[in-house]
């Protein structure tokens, strides 16, 4: 577990427990035993950590969650690593997160190699760094970058650690042992150990106060990111000693909470969404050297970013100039201002463009490992480009469309190839958005799937299996949502109190907001709307959404909504001539016709073998639809609440549902089994 190497005086500690020198309690014992054995030793006078193959550290051992800890505690071991009397020196490559960035916190001195990340993700599962990173970061790198650290769970680079005092020198990788050697030799035993906990905190007035004006708002509600604020305060107010016992006690307690165990339920659902049941995790995947890309719309310019991003070439086509010139200009637009943040360098902005072919001629396509279509919504139109693809895409490549809807197997029928046909449903906008819906057909070949399960993990995508249905699982999830919220505009709830509901709960929009913003005219057909759905009238009237100012609210050029008394007057007129009476809703019947009607459709698709497994519905709102994360997810939630509790609210409003109103058989049984995720 530990290689010991000997450089005069130094003693070095290579960690190493792949695949990602986890510090679970073998670990912890084997550096105490290391760590005693090395202060014993006369013949050394300082001790450099670094870590086998290619990072330090990913941390605590995440399996260890939940069991009861085993000795030594990481906490009781940094305090030893601290308190040794030689000089330790953290040597930094690839990852340092979490306790993995904790160690080197507890050291008294870090070099890095460029290559280091230095990061305390812990917020991202509901915790907080509970080995005293709340309370030793604060002492190196003072109050406001320890903030935004600790509280975001964001990396920062190497470079950056340095020139915030993190880091004391940057070192070369290749030579990471000899030059941490050099300076243990140089610096670290010329001026003796320097422990963390014995600096005093720099003062910052006011800077905890300004940071939480600022994320106030969008923290509220969240048990974590609010106890990493408290846990930093502590460390400017507080003796080390009694601010590490707080940190402790809310780490406890944070680790009981609801919050925190369904952000660990995500955390292990995005990893077993990679798992393809029956396909061994090394299956055979097929080359991508180079993609097509079909249509150079919305979707198309942003899902042809990222495989340039990733350094994949890819060929775009078009129907007409003017399209194309548009999309390219689009993928150019948000390079650049993604260089403008300073995300990316004007150098890597345009080696990613140099990877894109923009043409017009569909025989370039005949070379390209895998071609994904991002044309009309519209099943005849996808159809005669997979038709002509298939006659012009070299044999063994991957056809994939990026449907919304509509039938993949449909599509796939009408190639020569269905094996080699899925879809890859993107999210909007698909350069941002990290979830992917990867469609398996009826006759997917699973090494067809395989690589595109490989390909979404290359492009850094989080990728879940889906069958074949309407919608696949988000999408078709969202439609009982929809309806619900349309019938409830029609009972006469304003279309601004539907969303509030959902704001309250979490989301970042209401149903109406994303339509707004979506556009009220996607899948509108002019020719033949007839003022049959509040939608149709408020198209024939020119609201469009968001992009014209006008959609169920009203926009004004910073795209601020405020209702519109206007279409509150439509929905009324709509819902007399259809005879619906007006009615007083409550929250709550709001919240649950909404919400339980999505987690009964998720019980469907579970049913009809969709859905690999619930979590895999949880990851997709999560990731794709801002269902709260807090929360865990639509199923982890409906858990929590009880599916006794959703069933018996389905019932309650059952003569309101309409066709949702149906339950489904499998919620039944899953609420006498004791719910839908399960152990993850
Ligand atoms: P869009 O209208 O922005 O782009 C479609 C592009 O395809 C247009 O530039 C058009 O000129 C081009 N095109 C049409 N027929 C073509 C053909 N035969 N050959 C080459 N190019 C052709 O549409 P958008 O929004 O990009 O949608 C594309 C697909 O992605 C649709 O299937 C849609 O359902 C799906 N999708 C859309 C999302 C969105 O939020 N917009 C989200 C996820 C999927």
């Amino acid at each position: 577990m530990i290689q010991t190497e000997q450089h005069d005086t130094i003693r070095v500690l290579v960690i190493g427990n792949p695949p990602v020198n986890a510090l679970g309690a073998a670990m912890r014992r084997a550096i105490a035993a290391e760590m005693s054995a090395a202060l014993a030793d006369d013949s050394v006078s300082a001790i450099v950590l670094r870590g086998a193959g290619t990072l330090f550290s990913g941390g605590a051992d995440i399996t260890e969650f939940g069991r009861p800890p085993e000795s030594p505690w990481l906490p009781e071991l940094l305090d030893d690593v601290e308190a040794s009397d030689k000089p330790v020196i953290a040597a930094l490559h690839g990852t340092a997160f979490g306790g993995g960035l904790e160690l080197p916190l507890a050291c008294h001195y870090r070099v890095a190699a460029p290559s280091a990340r230095l990061g305390l993700p812990e917020v991202k599962i509901g915790l907080l760094p509970g080995a005293g990173g709340t309370q030793r970061l604060p002492r190196l790198v003072g109050i406001a970058d320890a903030l935004s650290m600790i509280v975001s769970g964001n990396p920062i680079t190497a470079a950056r650690a340095h020139e915030i005092g993190l880091v004391d020198r940057i070192v070369d990788e290749q030579r990471l042992t000899e030059e941490a050697v050099a300076f243990a030799r140089d610096i670290a035993v010329p001026q003796g150990v320097r422990r963390t906990s014995e600096i005093a905190v720099a003062p910052a007035p006011g800077v905890i106060e300004a940071f939480v004006e600022k994320q106030g708002a969008k923290l509220r509600g969240l048990d974590a990111p609010n106890a990493c604020i408290k846990a930093v305060r502590d460390a400017s107010t507080l003796p080390f000693r009694e601010g590490l016992a707080s940190e402790r006690e809310t780490f406890l307690e944070l680790a009981k909470g609801r919050q925190s165990q369904a952000m660990r339920h995500l955390f292990f659902a995005e990893r077993a969404a990679a798992r393809i049941e029956g396909l061994p995790k090394d299956a055979p995947t097929l080359p991508v050297a180079r993609v097509g890309m079909v249509g150079a719309g919305t979707m198309g310019g942003g899902i042809a970013m990222n495989f340039l991003s990733a350094g994949i070439p890819v060929t775009m086509v078009e129907r007409e100039q003017a399209a194309l010139d548009r999309g390219v200009a689009t993928m150019r637009k948000n390079y650049e201002r993604t260089a403008r943040s300073g995300r990316l360098t004007t150098a890597q902005v345009e080696t990613a463009m140099g990877h894109l072919t923009p043409t017009l001629d569909f025989q370039a396509l005949a070379d390209c490992d895998l071609v994904i279509e991002a044309v009309f919504e519209n099943l005849d139109v996808k159809k005669a480009v997979f038709r002509q693809l298939d006659g012009i895409v070299k044999q063994g490549a991957i056809l994939a469309s990026n449907t919304s809807y509509l039938d993949v197997d449909a599509i796939a029928a009408v190639t020569s190839r269905p094996e080699h046909v899925l879809g890859l449903h993107f999210f909007s906008p698909a350069n941002v958005m990290r979830l992917l819906e990867v469609v398996r057909g009826a006759r997917t070949s699973p090494t067809v799937l395989a690589t595109a399960m490989a390909l979404a993990r290359k492009v850094g995508k989080i990728a879940v299996v889906s069958g074949v249905c309407h919608g696949f699982i988000g999408n078709r999830m969202l439609e009982p949502r929809q309806r619900q919220a349309d019938a409830l505009a029609l009972e006469g709830v304003r279309p601004q109190d539907v969303d509030r509901v959902l704001l309250e709960f979490g989301f970042p929009m209401g149903p109406f907001q994303m339509i707004d913003l979506a556009g009220l005219d996607l899948g509108w057909d002019e020719a033949h709307s007839s003022g049959s759905t509040i939608r149709e009238i408020l198209c024939e009237n020119g609201r469009r959404g968001q992009k014209n100012g006008r959609g169920f609210y009203d926009y004004d050029e910073n795209r601020n909504r405020v209702p519109s008394v206007e279409v509150e007057g439509w929905i009324r007129d709509f819902a007399a001539r259809k005879g619906v009476a007006p009615r007083a809703v409550a929250d709550q019947e709001i919240r649950e016709r909404l919400l339980y009607t999505m987690v009964n459709e998720a019980a469907k698709i579970l049913d009809e073998g969709m859905a690999q497994r619930a979590s895999d519905i949880d990851t997709v709102w999560i990731n794709g639809y801002g269902w709260p994360a807090q929360t865990g997810g639509p199923l982890f939630w409906a858990d929590g609440i009880g599916l006794d509790t959703v069933i018996a609210g389905l019932e309650a409003h059952a003569d309101r549902l309409g066709r949702d109103a149906e339950i489904s058989p499998l919620l039944r049984r899953k609420a006498k089994e004791g719910g839908l995720t399960g152990p993850a």
